[in-house]
């Protein structure tokens, strides 16, 4: 299915069935045939983001990979951007805030993320991924339903607004939707894939460095976030409704 028979919810579904059942380097084929540079790949280097960037280039697919950097990244996770760079020869395009953190500092206080984290996620997160979206039509990510309550209710295609007003809507398509913890950690092994040395450290789910922590191995997918508040959701992929 091209992308212009894809403006209704009904086309979505459809589209999302046929994905479900294809495999990985085909769903992400079907992406860049269809929209070319108009898709792209987020990540945050975690286990799934890995396994979609080796297989796309491992099939000559040439999505641009975006990363959003808070400026609060461990530099373990700065180090390994670098480090993917030069094992899969790409560019991968740092997606910054237009606040710095100084600013951040003087113009809402130290810390933020202690006192007011869900406006500090919607700064350093939120605003930065709506601005990248603005040149998209096909947002990609490494969402997987296993990793936990919020997660286990996403398809492989979603279809969201992006603005009312202009009645635009974007696509959101997560090809690893229905993979295993343990499948993406296979992979990666078995392709000596570079990843993020916090994982053997006992951090299970990694992103910004004040919001992280080690967590049990026996805990949920994605324990050791925001420990010590009731969020479990930075916001990305929360903010926008779902087109009906
Ligand atoms: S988060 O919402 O808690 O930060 P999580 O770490 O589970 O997300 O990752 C799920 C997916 O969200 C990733 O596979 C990636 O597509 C996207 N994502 C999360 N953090 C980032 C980031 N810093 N930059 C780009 N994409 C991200
Ligand atoms: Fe701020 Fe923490 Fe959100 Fe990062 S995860 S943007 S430091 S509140």
């Amino acid at each position: 299915m091209n992308s212009s028979c894809l403006t209704s919810t009904e086309q979505v579904r459809a589209q999302a069935v046929h994905l479900a059942a294809a495999p990985l380097d085909e769903v992400l084929h079907w992406a860049y045939d269809a929209f070319g540079e108009k898709a792209a790949i987020g990540t945050s280097f975690q286990g799934a983001g890995l396994v979609m960037i080796h297989h796309a280039l491992e099939a000559g697919i040439a999505l641009p990979v975006f990363t959003l950097d808070t400026g609060v990244l461990f530099p373990e996770t700065l180090a390994l951007k670098e480090r993917l760079e030069t094992f899969w020869g790409i560019e991968i395009e740092s997606v910054k805030p237009t606040l710095s953190l100084e600013a951040q500092e003087a113009e809402f206080g130290a810390e933020l993320w202690r006192s007011r984290p869900d406006f500090c996620c919607q700064l350093r997160k939120v605003e930065p991924l709506r601005e990248r979206l603005e040149s998209l039509s096909v947002w990609i990510t490494g969402v997987r339903q296993e990793q936990g309550e919020t997660r286990k209710g996403a398809a492989i295609l979603e279809r969201y607004v992006f603005d009312p007003l202009m009645e635009r809507t974007i696509l959101k398509l997560n090809p690893m939707v229905a993979w295993t913890r343990e499948q993406v950690w296979a992979y990666i092994k078995t392709h000596g894939i570079p990843y993020n040395p916090l994982h053997d450290k006992g951090y299970r789910s990694i992103g910004c460095q004040p919001c992280t922590r080690v967590s049990n191995a026996d805990g949920a997918e994605r324990a050791g976030r925001w420990e010590g508040f009731e969020k479990t959701e930075c916001g990305i992929h929360t903010f926008l409704p779902v087109a009906q």
